[in-house]
């Protein structure tokens, strides 16, 4: 599962504060930065605590016993396909999209929820200290997957951040410190893992389940003319037969083996709460609005433009360094290019002025916005144009139809098929990686593990030095 749809609304009391980080994104990026700082440590143990606190008071619902687990998963994902199917019939009938609104709205869904994605499978990594545990192997090999068995073009992190560059969405997008919440949590999980075992095993299970907003974001965001993979990808490879939800099943079956021990599962099931806290996708798709977005994005951009404008052209009496000086001026801004007839609102946005100086290889002001900020732009004075455009047009869905197994369609350019893997691991190492593959084969066996392990964290897995040593670690494991 990607991010819960979580009742949980935004204006909810703030996360707790934890030891001595002040906000949740500083105890995320620390945890990204300096992972073994014993500062960093406790405090993550600390955040952990606290939130599992607020999950044993919610409701949870996990089958009371832990050997009608499957048969639950299974009847959950039938229900997901059901309500999927109601949801295809109705946008067949013609209703609008149920999450995106526009394009815009899906860019900022990409971005809002990287946090989560950008550590995708990290709450796993405490779990390869046990690879030489057989019971342990379910919970490994899902992160080895997530990792791409060490390809970097099935790498989920490397793949997610190459579908945010993809669209202009790699700036930094400052965002509300609830949406570090389930990145947070998933890191904590991760280097905590010996003492959390039960929460890193409750919270795979909630993670790896499909949830019907990964189905839908599938289809709108590909109806919108942006790569699904990523997603679609999460759909089959999750899949409670033989997928990840399957593993997550497995692993705690196997843990449960020889009995099974009532305080075990109960901080089982906590640990599968902690999917609820934080901000859900849900959340995040209802509270976009356009016109705050870019305002927001404005404003950000203002300090770098402010001295970068002659003082040739006055709009209502000020300079554009003038208008730019000052936070909170940004939509008097734009009503004074509009009343100046620099933009025409509601028609197509290449009757304006104004865009024609920010968009094309010509225009004056070209490469200051990304594709995602410009997209902010053209939606603000097309404001509902494009709307009437499709309607007038008769623009249609395209056809969609999530992957199949893993294999990515042609058109796709980001991941490969499992038959393409071991030919992409196998092409030559460059010098510097060759030499570091001898001395770490030169290594013996549980020193060498080790070291793979800590190259394999959440911040390096990506490297090409992390991606070796998954590759190593993936097939020397058994
Ligand atoms: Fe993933
Ligand atoms: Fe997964």
């Amino acid at each position: 599962m990607l991010l819960q749809d979580t009742r949980n609304s935004l204006s909810q009391s703030p996360t707790p504060l934890s030891g001595i980080f002040s906000t949740t994104k500083t105890l995320y990026d620390q945890l990204l930065s300096e992972p073994q700082d014993e500062s960093t440590r406790s405090a993550a143990r600390l955040f952990l605590q606290e939130h599992l606190g607020i999950a044993a008071e919610m409701d949870c619902e996990l089958p009371a016993d832990v050997n009608a687990l499957e048969d639950w998963v299974a009847a959950k994902t039938v229900k997901v396909g059901k309500q999927y199917a109601a949801y295809l019939e109705e946008r067949k009938a013609g209703k609008p999209r149920r999450f995106f609104t526009s394009k815009a709205h899906a860019l900022h869904f990409l971005q809002a929820v990287a946090p989560s994605k950008l550590v995708d499978g990290a709450w796993l990594y405490g779990t390869l200290d046990n690879w030489q545990d057989p019971r342990f192997h379910p919970l490994i090999r899902t992160y080895l997957e997530e990792l791409g068995d060490g390809v970097a073009q099935m790498n989920h992190v490397l793949m997610y951040r190459q579908l945010l560059a993809k669209h202009g969405c790699d700036g930094p997008l400052s965002l509300p410190d609830e949406y570090y919440v389930q990145g947070t949590l998933q890191l904590a999980l991760g280097y905590e893992a010996q003492e959390f075992l039960p929460e890193v095993i409750g919270y795979n299970l909630g993670y790896e389940q499909l949830p019907l907003h990964l189905l839908i974001s599938a289809f709108e965001l590909h109806e919108l003319d942006i790569d699904p993979y990523y997603f679609t990808l999460h759909i089959t490879i999750d899949n409670a037969h033989s997928g990840h939800a399957h593993q997550a099943v497995q692993a705690l079956l196997q843990q449960c083996a020889g009995g099974t021990d009532p305080q075990f599962y109960q901080r089982v099931r906590a640990g599968y709460q902690l999917n609820d806290l934080g901000v859900g996708s849900g959340d995040i798709i209802r509270h976009f609005d356009l016109q705050d977005e870019l305002l927001r994005m404005l404003d950000r951009k203002r300090t770098f433009g402010q001295q970068m404008h002659s003082d040739y052209c006055k709009l209502e009496g000020k300079t554009v360094n003038e208008w730019l000086s000052e936070p909170g001026q940004m939509l008097a801004f734009l009503d004074a290019l509009e009343a100046r007839g620099w933009i025409q609102r509601g028609v197509d946005p290449g009757q304006s002025r104004f865009w024609h100086l920010i968009s094309g290889p010509d225009a004056l002001m070209f490469g200051v916005f990304t594709e995602y900020e410009q997209r902010l732009i053209y939606e603000w004075i097309a404001d509902g144009w494009l709307a009437q455009d499709q309607a007038t047009s008769g623009a249609r869905q395209r056809p969609f139809k999530p992957a199949r197994g893993s294999r990515r369609k042609a058109a796709s350019d980001t991941a490969v098929c499992p038959a393409d893997r071991t030919q992409l691991a196998m092409e030559p190492l460059s010098e510097p990686l060759e030499a570091l593959r001898q001395q770490l084969e030169s290594m013996p066996r549980a020193e060498r593990m080790a070291t793979l392990i800590s190259m394999m964290n959440p911040s390096l897995h990506g490297t090409p030095e992390g991606l070796l040593a998954t590759r190593m670690f993936s097939s020397q494991m058994y």
